[in-house]
């Protein structure tokens, strides 16, 4: 077995959330917590991940598949008594334990990686990680002696008002050796004020027993933000989200406004695109050089190429290739390609289909289920119709057609290329190649009916 193995504490309810939806699978950057803390755990270099569940253990259970082994804390009877349950999954196990909690989602794992590298250099049995801050309420304070060694932790609900002065809290992060961890745990007791067994009474205990403790300060503060609340969920956010736009605008991404910029971490983005207010961008979504998105696009999994310009939008799962300008008011649904050079105008919606290069759907038009070819010119309000009720067909419109304004394509229907089709038409039948398919009633002029009418 490996030198390092996390244990990531998940079992409690998160009391202060008000909800009903386990703490840890809050999402901060659109992902939940839990995640970001078992990435974190993954770059530290543990090998073995557990985590331990209780509340809400079937959803949480759900959201971890195989990517943790898993125990299960009945009763959450504190932080220390959930350890101890990973105890069994680790019985002959000789080396490190990383404890993380699962609510502290800015972590970063090379800052793991540092610690646990100064732990072991350290020679210590346990060794806790802390940090400074000039608002230390809600944590456990860090006990220090004459010569600075740590004594013990305090939890805020134990502490004296001078303990409560103390500005370096405990992250909730630890590097403690097995089996030595699991063998102090079993001596804990609950006589404190929330009645709990607490995790922060081992290093006393430790020490007590002649053992080497110590602490080591993280510079990071945000890092190791703990959220308890709503408020600190929010406030997390704002720091998770600040660090992505400042990277990608370090890697020369021009965001005009950072306040209303919403980017989760693993969107891409290339160079001297301009993102415009109140831009979402999420998932998988990969943007390429030159391109301007925004004002008001939200993007989920959709790749963007060079030189694409998109307002007023929403896209999901689909592709915008080059040069391509879309908007105001479209939406792009799944399973949708646009080809280099297109132009989509305002209140398009285009679903599972593919746009041609140089097409132009300029204005109040439905696509679904489609092929449309290279230099194709959809007129205003032109529908296909894929759908009859029970089933949907594919409509196909072929290299420079032009389709007249308000027709409807009645799939499954070809439109042969370089033909053209009647404005006002509803096209039941394929069009031939170069030829004209009209399908509309024959206009008829009455004349002198109004004078007529008017007098009747
Ligand atoms: C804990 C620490 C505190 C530290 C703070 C850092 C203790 C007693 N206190 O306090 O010193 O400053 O974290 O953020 O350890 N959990 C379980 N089972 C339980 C109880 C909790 O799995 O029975 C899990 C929770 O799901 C959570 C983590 O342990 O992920 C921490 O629990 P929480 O109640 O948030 O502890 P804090 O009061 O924040
Ligand atoms: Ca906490």
């Amino acid at each position: 077995m490996s030198d390092l193995v996390a244990v990531i504490l998940a079992a409690g309810k998160g009391t202060r959330m008000k909800s009903n939806l386990p703490k840890v699978l809050h999402k901060i950057g659109g992902k939940p917590m839990l995640e970001h803390v078992l990435q974190a755990a993954e770059t530290s270099g543990a090998t073995k991940k557990i985590v331990v569940v209780g509340f809400g253990s079937e959803k949480v259970e759900e959201f971890l598949g195989d990517r943790a082994k898993i125990v299960l804390q009945k009763e959450q009877l504190g932080t220390g008594h959930a350890v101890l349950q990973a105890g069994a999954l680790l019985e002959d196990f000789v080396g490190t334990v990383l404890i993380l909690c699962g609510d502290t989602p800015l972590l970063e794992g090379s800052e793991l990686k540092n610690f646990y590298d100064l732990h072991k250099a350290s020679g210590a049995a346990a060794s806790v990680l802390t940090a400074s801050t000039t608002n230390p309420t809600g944590y456990g304070r860090i006990l220090r002696g004459a010569e600075d060694e740590v004594l013990g932790i305090v939890e805020e609900k134990d502490a004296s008002t001078e303990q409560k002065a103390i500005c370096e809290i405990n992250t909730g992060i630890y590097c403690v050796e097995a089996p030595l961890l699991f063998n102090v745990l079993k001596t804990l007791t609950c006589d404190n004020a929330q009645g709990e067994y607490y995790l922060t009474d081992i290093l006393l205990k430790l020490r007590e027993q002649g053992e080497k403790i110590g602490g080591i300060i993280t510079k990071d503060f945000d890092m190791i933000m703990g959220i308890n609340s709503r408020r600190q969920l929010a406030e997390a956010e704002v720091i998770m989200r600040t660090k992505i736009l400042n990277k990608l605008m370090d890697d020369g991404v021009t965001i005009m406004d950072p306040a209303s910029t919403f980017i989760e971490a693993t969107v891409e983005i290339g160079r001297d695109t301009i993102i415009y207010p109140f831009t979402w961008l999420e998932g998988t979504t990969k943007i390429g050089t030159d391109a301007i998105i925004g004002p008001n696009v939200r993007l989920t999994n959709v790749e963007v190429g060079n030189k694409t310009q998109l307002q007023f939008l929403y896209g999901h799962d689909c592709r915008v290739e080059n040069n391509v300008t879309v908007g105001p008011y479209v939406h792009l649904r799944p399973d949708t390609v646009i080809c280099d050079n297109v132009k989509i105008g305002n209140f398009v919606e285009v679903k599972n289909s593919n746009v041609g290069i140089g097409t132009k759907l300029p204005h109040l038009t439905y696509i679904g289920d489609s092929d449309i070819g290279s230099g194709v010119n959809m007129g205003c309000g032109c529908i296909t119709v894929n759908y009859n009720g029970k089933k949907k067909y594919r409509t196909t419109i072929e290299d420079d057609a032009f389709v007249g304004c308000n027709s409807n394509l009645v799939a499954p229907v070809k439109i042969g290329q370089g033909s053209y089709v009647g404005a006002g038409s509803t096209i039941t039948k394929d069009v031939p190649a170069n030829g004209l398919g009209v399908g509309r009633g024959r206009q008829v002029n009455i004349e002198g009916w109004a004078e007529k009418y008017r007098n009747s």
